[in-house]
């Protein structure tokens, strides 16, 4: 399965682009969005693509070179979107978008413990595992039950995190629990019978609280939201895309505070969703919302 760019035309257009614009790209991913920001660049636009997967980087080197406009592309993470701004030289830009999470191919290849059915090891970090404080294979076989069920139910919104949790530390006490395929069936088994028949695989929550907590996901979405707006030179707008109410919560109370403080502008009131027809063409969009703010 390949993945689908979301909200496209929608986010692209908010970004209020002309031919000179400066645009951030910070979550280039296949480069649907990048490709649409590019169409609209001309020779004297710049725009710069960040991903923090390499192979990301190196896939975008085989097509960016036929669009007009002068570009970079940044192997790094999106919290550190000063320093790539500052290394290029730029005073500010006019232009930032994060499509925030990962895509679908990340999850299936990676060999990280992503997968429900694969015998990986539980790692669940998108960089190098060395560089991370923990692992989710750390999280299972060392934590506190209790600090165990706070992951799974903070982050993953599970309903049944308390039962989960003693399942992992019942038999964590027999053998370390080493594998996505492994927790995923201790997943399958604490949980009641109509949750497992369901379309959703029953580990799928407590899979996406393990990950948020490795990659320590919402930190690094505030730090990022604060360091792109103060990157914005005046009029320039930031568009984020979110799939996580979590996520959502944190970019709309950050854009709030702008808006109250004077300092920027919501440029809608409400978040902009998928229309029925995007719904229809990739039901993975469904919780899909871009919110935008311009500096004043
Ligand atoms: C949903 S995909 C973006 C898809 C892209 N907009 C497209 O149309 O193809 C999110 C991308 O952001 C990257 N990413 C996620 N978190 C990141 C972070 N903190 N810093 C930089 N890149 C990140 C992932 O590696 C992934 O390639």
């Amino acid at each position: 399965m390949r993945h689908i760019t979301v909200l496209q035309n929608e986010a692209v257009l908010e970004l209020a682009l002309n031919a000179s614009s400066l645009v951030v790209d910070a979550t280039l991913g296949s480069g649907g969005h990048s490709r649409a920001i590019l169409e609209k660049l001309g020779k004297t636009g710049t725009y710069i693509g960040m991903d923090a997967d390499q192979s990301a980087i190196d896939s975008a080197k085989d097509w960016i070179e036929k669009y007009k406009a002068e570009s970079h592309l940044v192997h790094a993470n999106f919290k550190n979107i000063d320093a790539v701004i500052k290394d290029l030289n730029l005073q500010c830009v006019d232009a930032i978008l994060a499509d925030l999470g990962w895509r679908i191919e990340q999850f299936e290849d990676s060999g990280k413990g992503f997968s429900f059915n694969s015998d990986d090891p539980l790692l669940m970090t998108f960089g190098n595992p060395a560089d991370y404080a923990f692992t989710a294979g750390d999280i299972v076989n060392e934590w506190d039950e209790q600090d165990i069920a706070n992951v799974i139910y903070g982050y993953g919104g599970e309903r049944f995190s308390r039962r989960i949790a003693k399942a992992i530390v019942e038999y964590r006490k027999k053998q370390k629990i080493e594998t996505a395929k492994e927790l995923s069936e201790i997943v399958r088994n604490s949980t009641p019978s109509f949750y497992r028949k369901g379309k959703v695989n029953p580990a799928t929550k407590t899979f996406q609280g393990l990950r948020i907590a490795v990659n320590d996901e919402l930190s690094v979405l505030e730090e990022f939201i604060e360091k792109a707006f103060e990157a914005l030179c005046p009029k320039g707008r930031l568009a984020i895309i979110s799939f996580h109410s979590l996520e959502d919560k944190i970019v709309k109370e950050c854009f709030k505070s702008y808006a109250r403080d004077q300092v920027g502008l919501l440029v809608n009131k409400k978040p902009i969703i998928p229309t029925e027809e995007e719904l229809r063409a990739n039901p993975r969009s469904r919780s899909a919302k871009l919110r935008i703010i311009e500096k004043l």
